[in-house]
């Protein structure tokens, strides 16, 4: 059998030449997504804002910084993950993407959840709990419950960290205050997920 990082390395390649929707033509580069082709944890955000379209990483701008420091809150290094967005190029002023843009880059997402299996998969924002899950509820009913998917996958949706950064305060009940208790719970199922199959 070939190697996740061939298979990865071919859709990568892909999506480099991809010109599915319109986001393509204002692209600086494509921003595919990275981390541990055997994670057994999976984060799952929006788009590729200007920081990511510049230098081609997912989560590299202040948002991403903010979910770095969450992941290391609880010990999880960005190393042992896999990160990736729904839509793989930048929408113009961050704009939020259409769900045509959504659909046709979709088939790049499930190839990664193929090749990576993840256990679980952590939905970053509304954008990609609400196409994943297929609901239009608010991310304040979502967040901090595990949804079974396709069978034999965990989705936990999360409060994008752009989100928390526009909501400073960490009150209890505070959307900080409840990523921080999601987050515990996401290594709590992840600690135990690594007891049972020794993977990472
Ligand atoms: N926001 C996202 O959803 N993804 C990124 O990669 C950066 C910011
Ligand atoms: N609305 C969003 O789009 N994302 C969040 O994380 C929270 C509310």
């Amino acid at each position: 059998m070939r190697k996740k990082e061939e298979l990865l390395e071919e859709i990568r390649q892909e999506v480099e030449r991809c010109t599915l929707c319109p986001l393509a033509k204002n692209r600086t580069q494509t921003v595919f997504g990275e981390g541990n082709p055997d994670a057994l944890i999976m984060f799952i955000g929006e788009a590729p804002g200007e920081d990511e379209d510049r230098s081609g990483r997912p989560f590299v701008g202040k948002a991403g910084q903010l979910l770095t420091k969450i992941l290391l809150s609880v010990g999880i290094q960005r190393e042992e993950v896999y990160i990736a967005n729904m839509v793989k190029c930048r929408p113009p002023g961050n704009r939020t993407p259409t769900l045509e843009e959504v659909e046709a880059c979709f088939p790049y997402l499930e190839a990664q959840i193929a090749i990576v299996n993840p256990s679980i998969i952590v939905t970053l924002g509304s954008v990609s709990t609400g196409y994943l899950l297929g609901t239009k509820e608010p991310m304040s009913k979502l967040r901090g419950q595990w949804f079974d998917w396709r069978g034999g996958k965990r989705i936990f949706p999360m409060f994008h960290p752009s989100f928390l950064l526009r909501h400073e305060s960490r009150a209890p009940g505070s959307p900080k205050y409840l990523t921080w208790q999601d987050i515990q719970e996401v290594k709590r199922v992840y600690d135990l997920l690594r007891e049972s199959t020794r993977r990472v």
